[in-house]
């Protein structure tokens, strides 16, 4: 029990399986670099409240470098009673510099340490994946601005609706990851919060400097009362929300074109960068990048509900559950980023069969325009949408599209309709008709892309 840091008052061992069960360095390990950092700041935090001379400072922070290089070059050496980063940290520490390295944790506790690395690991993180939903955004807005021209139908209840252009049903996937782009954004300054100086519980008794702690690691904020600087672990559960909302957006727009993607609707090929075969069907391509875009939000969405319930019902400030919130959190992380990467791929990969939509454009999907254009004849709506209904059953009656049905047809079922009647039956004419702002006309789609030009400007 010697080689344990808080062995003293212990006289018995820890059973194998405990100490296996205990130990959280086999993932806690990827925040050596912010547990080094913190520790730096911390030496020179005591230094200045005079518990560590200067040399003493250097000669600490020359040791504790030296920690953060051997788990950057992969020779730091873990031994059997590290517990987690930050005992396996200060275990070598000691190594390096001698009795000395026993000095660091003067006043701190791994209760203020782990929070603290946690946030700077997640703040450093949170910049990277920004940059995986901007370059999302980007290319989608790329595509959007190139292929405006292609129309194909638009659905409700996966139902022909209104013909839109493709562009438009693409910006609306961009329209959800810009909003996580903003929520992403909101949450820095919840996870810039300094928890270093609070100790255990209580607080710091040293007069340690906590706003130069703060400025040293580049925190916003101070934790203002040391029981919730210890205890709080709310930005990695915000974290996990934002997560699970926008893999609820990538898996949307997955579903989307794993529907397209079928021999049946056709308007879309994946390129094989992003598609498996079958062992046993030889003529397959199977979509399984998006499957498994869809299929990993389930999984973030199983760390959020899981560690909203280890959360719960805890105490006030620190308890060991609480080491339940790495995984769900580094899982996360990957997941979201790794599948942030995928989806840019396949969006920036993917063939568009333009002539598959507009075979898809049946003249059905105009029945709302040509309820439309008796509205324009002076007809009230409800009355124009039963006509233009019978003129829809009139052409199923007959087998045909409604454009077929002759003038004749159409005076019969209203005085209202003249020669012009043909005009309706015009996709392009439908889709510029929509040019109040969030419409699908070109123009509408136009400014869509410039608004997210913006966005990303920003
Ligand atoms: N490995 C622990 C965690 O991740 C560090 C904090 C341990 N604190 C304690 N009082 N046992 O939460």
């Amino acid at each position: 029990t010697k080689a344990k840091l808080w062995g003293g008052r212990f006289t018995g061992k820890t059973d194998p399986l405990m100490h296996e069960f205990n130990q959280s360095l086999k993932y806690d390990r990827r925040m050596y670099d912010a547990d080094v950092r913190g520790s730096v700041a911390y030496a020179k935090a005591l230094s200045r409240a005079g518990i560590l001379t200067q040399d003493e400072m250097e000669k600490i922070i020359h040791g504790l470098s030296t920690v953060g290089k051997e788990w950057m070059d992969g020779i730091f050496q873990v031994k059997e009673d590290d517990e987690d980063i930050h005992t396996a940290n200060e275990r070598r520490l000691t190594e390096l510099i001698g009795p000395l390295g026993g000095k660091l944790h003067t006043g701190r506790s791994r209760n203020d340490q782990v929070a603290t690395d946690m946030r700077l690991w997640l703040l450093d993180e949170v910049r990277d994946v920004e940059q995986g939903l901007r370059a999302l955004i980007r290319v989608m807005i790329e595509r959007a601005d190139q292929e405006k021209d292609y129309l194909l139908p638009g659905y409700t209840h996966l139902q022909r609706g209104q013909p839109i252009r493709w562009s438009h049903l693409l910006l609306s996937h961009a329209f959800s990851f810009r909003s996580d782009l903003e929520r992403l954004q909101q949450l820095i300054p919840r996870i810039s919060v300094l928890p270093l100086g609070c100790g255990a519980l209580a607080g710091n008794p040293f007069a340690v400097d906590r706003e130069f702690l703060a400025k040293e690691l580049g925190f916003q904020h101070v934790a203002e009362n040391s029981l919730w600087g210890v205890g709080d672990r709310d930005f990695i559960v915000e974290f996990l929300q934002w997560s699970s909302l926008t893999m609820v957006h990538i898996s949307r727009m997955a579903e989307d074109l794993i529907i397209y993607s079928t021999a049946e609707f056709g308007f879309v090929t994946l390129s094989d960068a992003y598609s498996t075969g079958s062992s046993i069907m030889p003529q397959k391509k199977n979509p399984d990048s998006l499957e498994l875009l869809r299929g990993k939000s389930g999984r973030i969405f199983g760390n959020m509900a899981g560690f909203l319930m280890t959360y719960k019902g805890l105490p006030s400030t620190y308890n060991k559950d609480l080491q339940e919130d790495k995984e769900p959190l580094f899982d996360a992380v990957d997941n979201v980023s790794a599948s942030l990467k995928i989806a840019e791929g396949v969006i920036a990969t993917l063939t568009v069969h333009p002539e598959r939509m507009r075979q898809a454009l049946t003249m059905d999907v105009l029945a709302t325009d040509l309820a439309d254009y008796l509205v324009r004849k002076g007809v009230p709506f409800r009355e124009t949408h039963h006509i233009s209904g019978r003129a829809v059953a009139l052409a199923e009656s007959r087998g045909c599209q409604i454009s077929d049905l002759s003038f004749g047809d159409y005076e019969t079922l209203s005085e209202k309709f003249s020669e012009d009647i043909h005009k309706v039956f015009d996709f392009e004419a439908s889709v510029e008709r929509r040019e109040s702002i969030g419409g699908t006309s070109k123009k509408m789609v136009e400014r869509q892309v410039q608004v997210l030009r913006d966005v990303l400007a920003k």
